[in-house]
Formats: structure tokens, C-alpha cells, sequence
């Protein structure tokens, strides 16, 4: 059966359908709407708006549930590792031991720079941010493909997929090399896709480095975490640009720059900035809570809070406990974990953060194990963007093949002046 809704204004009123979702969510469909009453509707931020009907993510806020194709982040967290799992979320379905190795060849072949995107480094200055150097180098890889701008097959769509996942690991490893002033040097190394990333990063020329492997486990469970997310504000972006049918570079180069914002992606670099500098100025936790609450300061608690989530994010829970085994297999410790876990235990007994349900997100643990296993901070976002990818390419196939696809084009209601000649609007 399904539900209706009627919506009435002006004692017109209109019949919408329904639809119900396979978790049971509900959504009035208001395709008729402005047709049936002259109205659109107006939902600052998308909060309380579906922009698509989706196979892939389904979260559940209010239970703090996560799942990829079904299956619970938790148990793909614990069983599966980032290649596998990019290949559920992009195909739908876990590849078979064909499947993986083809694709890990694909990958493979695909690992380098033509030369001369090696050489459009030349051209960052060295304090460049790194996700400008990332969004710039992801859409310059269409200036090589140009017979990828239409994907129409299968295998054009599983080689410009397996561009994107290869490549991005070098783009990353030279924009840090770069940034230091080192040569670009590729040092590809064995072992899974986070392994090679890491000997790509920090291998130089007769220093080969090869990760540990709980180290290059940790970060491969990042990637894991990070891989998709449903309609967040850079996936999103990534359905809008590829709503145009514009190529799938530029569409996850769009979804790099949406990440980038400290509201977004960019908040695991700020939640780091942030607890360094509660440890440089000796700051104590409670003025720090304090702070949050203060009606005329800015000041948020990076790291916290969710537009979905009004409980625990599940991938926060699972990378808190890894911080600690991956310190723990480091030698290491880092006093800003033990301010992250004072905080988070301030805020969760306070009624602020309790009565608006702010929980700590992926990104408020995340830094302490990249800056544990020796990525710079400016490259936390960088790191989210790797582990993405796979969820911006999946949404991008799936508005493509959605046959009754609409190019995205939002209403606005109009506050600005009215109708007025020139010579009126010159005097001001
Ligand atoms: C990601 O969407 C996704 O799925 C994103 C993501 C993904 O995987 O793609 O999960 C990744 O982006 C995680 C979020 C990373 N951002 C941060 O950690 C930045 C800090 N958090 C906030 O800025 C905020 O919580 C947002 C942006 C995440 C959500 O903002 P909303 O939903 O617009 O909530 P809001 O700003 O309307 O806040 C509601 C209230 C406000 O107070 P009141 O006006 O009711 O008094 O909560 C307060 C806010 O001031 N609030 C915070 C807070 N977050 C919200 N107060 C202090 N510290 C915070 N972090």
C-alpha cells in the first residue's frame, strides 16, 4: 500500500505520493507540485530533502547505523579491506577472485603520471594546499582521456574507475613530495592499496619504505570508513555535476573542492588545529566547552556534530579503538588523544552537546592515527578524498544509468528588488 500525502495552500490542494523506502524511510514525492498549486518548497541546507532514490549507503541517524550495500560498516570494517570494499560500492556486489585481481591489474597499469601532469608540479607553488593541488590534478586527468568524457560501456567506466583509484595514491604521495621540495620520486611498493600508498609516500630514492602492517591495516580501515556516505554535502556536489552528464573527472574533481570546507571533509585537519591549540595554550577542557556555548563566539567543537547523526557515528566508535592499537604498535603516544578523549567525555556529559544530540564524527579521531603513521595535517582531507572516491564514482554511475535522470536545477524564491529602470538604479 502506499501512503499519500495532501498538501493545500490558498484552498488549492494537491495529492502526492508516497514512496517508501527499503528501510521503511518515507518521502513525499512533490514532482506536481508547483504545477498542481504554484508553490515550490523551501528547505534551507536540503536538510529535510531527498535528492535521489539510491541502492548504495544507508545510514540511520537517530540508531547511528551505517551500511554500504547492506552490510554494516562495523562487519565490513573487521572483514574486508578498501579494494574489496570499493568494488561493493561501485559494482554492488564483492568481485570474485578474477574480478579482484583484473582489477587490481587495471590499477596497476594505471598507477603512474603521463609526464606531463608530473610536471604541472612545477607550477604549485610549494605551500600550496594540497587539496588544491588534488581537485586540480583530478580534472586535469580528462585533458588525457578524452575518449573517456562519454562512458557508455562497462569497460570504459571499470578503466576511468580504476584511473581515479590508482592515480589519486601518486597525486597525493607528489603533492606531499612537492611540498617539501624533494624530487617525485614513485617507489610503488607490494601489498594492498594502502601499502603502496604509503611506500609511494615516504620512499626516496635508495630508501625504500616499507609500511608496518597494522600501520598500512589502520590506514586501509580509514579508507574503509571514509568510502561512502550517502547525500553528503560533496557527493552531492558530485550528482549535480555529473546531472549535466559532464565526465566522471570533473564531477569527483567538484566533489575534492566540496570536501575541502572545515564544515566538510576539511574539519579533520581543523579538529587537529584545534587540539594543538588547546595543548600550545594549556587551555583546560572545561573553558573549551565553555567556549562552544558562548551565543556570540564562532567557536565550534571541530570534530563534533552531524546533520545526520543524532547519535554515535559508528566510524567514530571503530577509529577511536584503533587510535589506541595503532599507537600502541607505533611506541608511540600523542597527548591530543587524551585531550580528544577528555573532550569528548566533557561534552557528552554536558547539556549543550547532550540536548542537541552532538556526537563525535569520523573526523574527530581520524588525524590522530594519520598523524601518528606520519601524514601531514594539511593532507588529512587529501586522505578523506582517497578513501571517497569510490563512493563519489559509484553515485556518479548511478545517476548515469538512471534512465528518467533529470539535470539538477533547484528553484529559489526571489527577495531582491523589484522592477526598476536603469536611471532609478543609478541613483542609487
Ligand atoms: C563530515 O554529511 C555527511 O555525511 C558528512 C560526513 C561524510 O562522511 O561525508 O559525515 C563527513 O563532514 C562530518 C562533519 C565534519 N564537520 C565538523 O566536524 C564541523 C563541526 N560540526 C558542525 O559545524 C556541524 O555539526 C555540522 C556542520 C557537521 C552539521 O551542521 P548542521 O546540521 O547544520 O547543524 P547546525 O549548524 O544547525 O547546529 C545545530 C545546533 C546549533 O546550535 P543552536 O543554533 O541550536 O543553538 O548545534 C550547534 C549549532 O551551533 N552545533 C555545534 C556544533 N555543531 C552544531 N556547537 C558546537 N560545536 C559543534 N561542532
Amino acid at each position: 500500500m502506499q501512503d499519500k500525502a495532501i498538501i493545500t495552500n490558498d484552498s488549492k490542494s494537491t495529492e502526492c505520493p508516497v514512496i517508501i523506502g527499503t528501510e521503511g524511510e518515507k518521502a513525499i514525492d512533490i514532482a506536481k507540485l508547483r504545477s498542481q498549486t504554484g508553490c515550490i518548497t523551501f528547505d534551507d541546507g536540503y536538510g529535510n530533502t531527498g535528492s535521489c532514490l539510491s541502492k548504495i549507503t544507508f545510514i540511520d541517524g537517530d540508531l547511528g547505523i551505517l551500511r554500504y550495500r547492506g552490510i554494516d560498516i562495523a562487519e565490513l570494517s573487521e572483514k574486508s579491506d578498501f579494494i574489496e570494499t570499493a568494488y561493493l560500492i561501485i559494482w554492488g556486489r564483492f568481485p570474485t577472485a578474477d574480478e579482484r585481481k583484473a582489477f587490481e591489474a587495471q590499477m596497476a597499469e594505471n598507477a603512474k603520471l603521463p609526464d606531463s601532469m608530473t610536471q604541472q608540479f612545477e607550477g604549485f607553488p610549494k605551500d600550496a594546499h594540497p587539496m588544491a593541488v588534488l581537485t586540480s590534478m583530478i580534472n586535469a586527468m580528462s585533458c588525457h582521456h578524452h575518449d573517456l568524457f562519454e562512458i557508455k560501456d562497462e569497460k570504459s567506466f571499470a578503466r576511468a574507475t580504476a584511473i581515479l583509484l590508482s592515480k589519486i595514491r601518486l597525486i597525493a604521495a607528489y603533492t606531499y613530495k612537492h611540498a617539501n621540495g624533494d624530487a617525485l620520486f614513485c617507489q610503488q611498493g607490494e601489498g594492498g592499496y594502502a601499502a603502496q600508498f604509503l611506500s609511494m609516500m615516504f620512499s626516496w630514492p635508495g630508501k625504500r619504505y616499507v609500511a608496518d602492517a597494522d600501520v598500512a591495516r589502520a590506514l586501509d580501515l580509514l579508507f574503509i570508513l571514509h568510502a561512502d556516505h550517502e547525500q553528503n554535502c560533496s557527493t552531492s556536489t558530485v550528482r549535480m555535476v555529473a546531472s549535466s552528464e559532464a565526465n566522471l573527472f570533473t564531477a569527483t574533481s567538484a566533489g575534492v573542492s566540496a570536501l575541502w570546507g572545515k564544515l566538510h571533509g576539511g574539519a579533520n585537519q581543523a579538529v587537529l588545529e584545534m587540539l594543538e591549540g588547546i595543548k600550545n595554550s594549556g587551555d583546560s577542557i572545561e573553558s573549551v566547552i565553555a567556549k562552544c556555548k558562548q551565543k556570540d563566539s564562532d567557536f565550534r567543537l571541530m570534530g563534533f556534530g552531524h546533520r545526520v547523526y543524532k547519535n554515535f557515528d559508528p566510524r567514530a566508535k571503530i577509529i577511536k579503538v584503533a587510535c589506541d592499537k595503532v599507537l600502541d604498535k607505533l611506541g608511540k603516544s600523542d597527548p591530543l588523544l587524551q585531550i580528544a578523549k577528555d573532550l569528548e567525555k566533557a561534552a557528552l556529559s554536558d547539556s549543550y552537546f547532550v540536548d542537541r544530540k552532538l556526537y563525535p564524527n569520523v573526523d574527530f579521531y581520524s588525524g590522530i592515527i594519520m598523524r601518528a603513521i606520519g601524514i601531514p595535517t594539511n593532507m588529512f582531507t587529501v586522505m578523506f578524498a582517497i578513501g571517497r572516491m569510490p563512493g563519489w564514482i559509484a553515485n556518479w554511475k548511478e545517476t548515469n544509468e538512471n534512465p528518467k535522470a533529470r539535470i539538477y536545477r533547484p528553484r529559489q524564491i526571489y527577495m531582491g528588488p523589484k522592477l526598476r529602470s536603469y536611471e532609478d538604479a543609478k541613483k542609487g
